[in-house]
């Protein structure tokens, strides 16, 4: 089981999860940040701290967003675990279903 972001956080980043995550399992992609579902130990300190609300248990996505699952999973396919986020930076990709989204803002 896992934690994943959703849609709120694309264009975003606002990264206060980071701050929280003790395993440094949260990877930033270029239009938004992605949970690693194997790294992520469940603690859960990250989805209070994030403003756009876009962290969700995966049992609790809300149905608008439930492609997030699999993007979350998706984007490590060619990147397999490095055991931590902070010396990989900026990813330079993000999920299909996110590159096609428009440009987002927080309402
Ligand atoms: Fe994104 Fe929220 Fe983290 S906007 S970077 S999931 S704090
Ligand atoms: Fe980290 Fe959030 Fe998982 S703080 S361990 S990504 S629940």
């Amino acid at each position: 089981m896992t934690y994943i972001i959703a849609q709120p956080c694309v264009d975003i980043k606002d990264r206060a999860c980071v701050d929280e995550c003790p395993v440094d399992c949260i990877y930033e992609g270029e239009r938004m940040l992605y949970i690693h579902p194997d790294e992520c130990v469940d603690c859960g300190a990250c989805e209070p701290v994030c403003p756009v609300e876009a962290i969700f248990y995966e049992d609790d996505v809300p149905d608008q967003w439930s492609q997030y699952y699999d993007a979350n999973v998706q984007f490590f396919d060619d990147i397999g675990s490095p055991g931590g986020a902070a010396k990989l930076g900026v990813i330079p990709k993000d999920h299909p279903i996110v590159e096609e989204l428009p440009p987002q803002s927080q309402d």
